[in-house]
């Protein structure tokens, strides 16, 4: 079901040191490969829709898919989420949609700009039991709305983070701690501030810390890519240790969009090749979905979510 608190999911994931993943959906076989291994795993979920799935599929499309996937498995809890909300008008558009939890990102903003901004999402979401998720600090790598260098990226502070917090009401704090969006996230070895999660979990103990950019980018996948005629040389992601000791410190929410992404184009390229005469949508996109599934069900043991369901 879409959860009516979905607050006390993300502190129980807290509180219990376990994550919860956030997977982005962008249509029916990933949406439902994503829930059937929540389901397979009792595990909760968050599904989210960044404003490029919304347009792609319309809004209201993927909510009936979750919908019907909802009255699939009536005892999953679901967190339906605006990845990146750009403004007041997305966030109350997503909210009229049936979600219950939206981020505003205004993180590019200056300081003062994005308390700001965020304050007036807060204010008007959780006058509709919504929570909000806000960002401060800057992730590297590309975003819908902006683009940032590795080099340029500016890590979250712990004081800042203090004021942002209070200032605006958030529920969860989206922090910068060295990875990135995409399939490159980092040009040497994987570097990621776990020290800075665990700073940040002691100065604001009450608000769940949310990872962004935390594919690992699984290099059996793009090894099939790259055998099947496509060329992601060099694509590396955050490792599952880092992961997991992020989780340790604080981090209940794990942002992963891209490993979906690479696990279906890995899956679709090779029954292409092996296949040239295959033109059945359901003979490559089936396949796809059931690769997809078992990825989702490993991220849930890196996560600890598995069998976390309040009965
Ligand atoms: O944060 C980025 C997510 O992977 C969403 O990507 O804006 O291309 O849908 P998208
Ligand atoms: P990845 O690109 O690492 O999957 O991150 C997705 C994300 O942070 C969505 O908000
Ligand atoms: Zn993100």
């Amino acid at each position: 079901m879409i959860v009516k608190n979905p607050l006390d999911l993300m502190l129980d994931a807290k509180n219990g040191n376990y994550a919860i993943g956030a997977f982005n959906v962008n249509n029916m076989e990933i949406t439902q490969a994503i829930v059937a291994a929540h389901a397979a795993k009792n595990a909760p979920l968050i599904l989210q829709l960044s404003n490029g799935a919304r347009k792609y599929a319309r809004t209201e499309m993927l909510i009936d898919i979750i919908r019907s996937m909802e009255r699939q498995y009536p005892n999953l809890p679901i967190i339906v989420h605006q990845d990146h909300g750009d403004s007041l008008e997305t966030c109350a558009s997503a909210i009229e949609a049936g979600f219950n939890s939206v981020m505003i990102d205004a993180s590019a903003l200056p300081f003062a700009e994005n308390i700001e901004k965020t304050k007036e999402v807060v204010d008007f979401a959780h006058s509709k039991n919504v929570i909000v998720e806000g960002e401060l600090g800057t992730l590297g790598g590309i975003e819908e709305h902006v683009v940032v260098d590795e080099k340029d990226a500016r890590l979250t502070d712990p004081e800042e983070a203090v004021e942002f917090v209070a200032k605006t009401g958030i529920d969860t704090l989206a922090c910068a701690i060295g990875t990135s969006h995409g399939a490159y996230k980092f040009s040497g070895g994987c570097n990621v501030d776990v020290p800075r999660v665990e700073k940040l979990s002691q100065v604001i103990p009450n608000t769940p810390l949310v990872m962004h950019g935390s594919s690992s980018v699984p290099q059996q996948y793009v090894e099939i890519v790259n055998q099947f005629g496509g060329d992601l040389t060099g694509a590396k992601g955050v490792d599952e240790e880092t992961i997991s000791a992020a989780v340790d410190f604080g981090v209940a929410k794990v942002n992963i969009d891209t490993d979906l992404r690479l696990v279906m184009t890995a899956v679709i390229r090779k029954v292409f090749m092996e296949n040239p005469k295959e033109f059945d949508p359901r003979k490559y996109l089936g396949p796809a979905r059931d690769e997809i599934q078992k990825m989702v069900e490993h991220k849930i043991d890196v996560l600890r979510s598995g069998g976390k369901i309040r009965s």
